[in-house]
């Protein structure tokens, strides 16, 4: 039986990945410090006698060995997301994220079991080139800017990653994910969907930070951890790096727009110039569209799922995730 170690499973994502393994027949075991996340996105897996949960810090390498034993798979997701979160903690943000990856890496190196390591498409940065290959220079901001911390941390993970697949010839796949959206994603820390949708619940002005023009690439959620599943268990991905993603693009307007009439909102749009809210200097990424014929290739499909269906399945989830919801 395959059994998953899932660190950062009391997670948005995370917590989705469990649900999707139990229902898959896999046993899992889940490992998270509940610094964001929470025991109640977990209460459906609890109820499974396949089902094991420890609340630690992955960065405790006995711990989490620990918890790892019998593993055959390992999805490494755990770490600190979200724009407010990073701006205040750069320096944690970087140091947790390393440490946390080379507490998963000595664990995988022990087994030599299949590696996921969970990256992100921040770390193309407002590239030029559009879609986004994977192959591609990464463009950081400035490290003055404490925003950029999240992509260093994930660019250092990916160079870490790589060099542990060099030396130990260990199967790895890094997942670069896209905007991911879907029930049980928190908007405290800055994530765009679940504001919006908190805003319009309450009738509340949508604050836009910029023009609204930027796009973004938005995946379900549910889309995101059959293609997480689906590449690690597939030979002919290891060792790569893959976009997750979808490749449809949509403006943060029509995202207000959409979001506006699925809640049968009357919020009205208001605009923010970005870096009055940013700060100084700072400027918002214009584009981001991933290539995605890396992913289908591998295994046939990308995140399809179109927006205004995954807007509906937050909308309707029991759960309320929204800014100053229950989480
Ligand atoms: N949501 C997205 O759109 C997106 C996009 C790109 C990449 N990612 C990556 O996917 C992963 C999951 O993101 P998410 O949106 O589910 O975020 P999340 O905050 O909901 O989940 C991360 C989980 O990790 C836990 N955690 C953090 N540090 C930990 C540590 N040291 N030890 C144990 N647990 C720890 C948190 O408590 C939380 O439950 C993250 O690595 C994130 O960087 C997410």
């Amino acid at each position: 039986m395959r059994t998953a170690l899932v660190t950062g499973a009391a997670g948005f994502i995370g917590s989705h990945l469990v649900d999707y393994l139990l229902a898959a027949g896999w046993r899992v075991r889940g490992i998270d410090d509940l610094s964001a996340g929470t025991m109640e996105n977990l209460r459906e897996p609890l109820r499974s006698p396949d089902f094991e949960f420890t609340e630690g810090s992955v960065s405790d390498e006995r711990g989490t060995a620990a918890v790892a034993a019998g593993a055959t798979h390992i999805f490494h997701l755990a770490g600190r997301v979200g724009a407010m979160y990073v701006e205040r903690n750069p320096e944690q943000t970087v140091l947790e994220a390393i440490r946390a990856t080379r507490t998963v890496l000595a664990v995988a190196g022990a087994t030599r079991v299949p590696l996921f390591f969970a990256s992100t498409s921040e770390i193309y940065g407002d590239s030029a080139v559009q879609p986004l290959a994977e192959d591609a220079d990464i463009i950081i901001a400035p490290p003055a800017n404490p925003r950029s911390a999240y992509a260093f941390a994930k660019g250092v993970g990916e160079l870490l990653v790589n060099e542990y697949a060099r030396r130990t010839e260990g199967p790895v796949v890094l997942g670069r994910l896209f905007n991911t959206i879907g029930p049980r994603q928190s908007g405290q820390y800055g994530l765009v969907v679940p504001r919006f949708i908190g805003w319009a619940r309450d009738n509340q002005p949508i604050t836009i930070h910029g023009d609204g023009r930027q796009t973004r690439s938005f995946s379900a959620v549910g889309d995101v951890v059959r293609a997480i599943v689906a590449t690690l268990t597939t030979s002919a991905a290891h060792g790569q790096t893959i976009n997750i993603g979808s490749d449809q693009e949509t403006s943060i307007g029509d995202l207000a727009a959409t979001v506006i009439r699925v809640t049968g909102s009357s919020s009205v749009v208001r605009y923010e110039p970005y870096d009055s809210v940013h700060g100084h200097g700072a400027r918002d990424i214009r584009r981001r569209v991933p290539d995605t014929s890396r992913l289908r290739e591998l295994i046939g499909r990308d995140c399809a799922t179109p927006l205004e269906s995954v807007i509906r399945s937050i909308v309707e989830a029991p759960v309320d995730t929204s800014v100053g919801g229950s989480v």
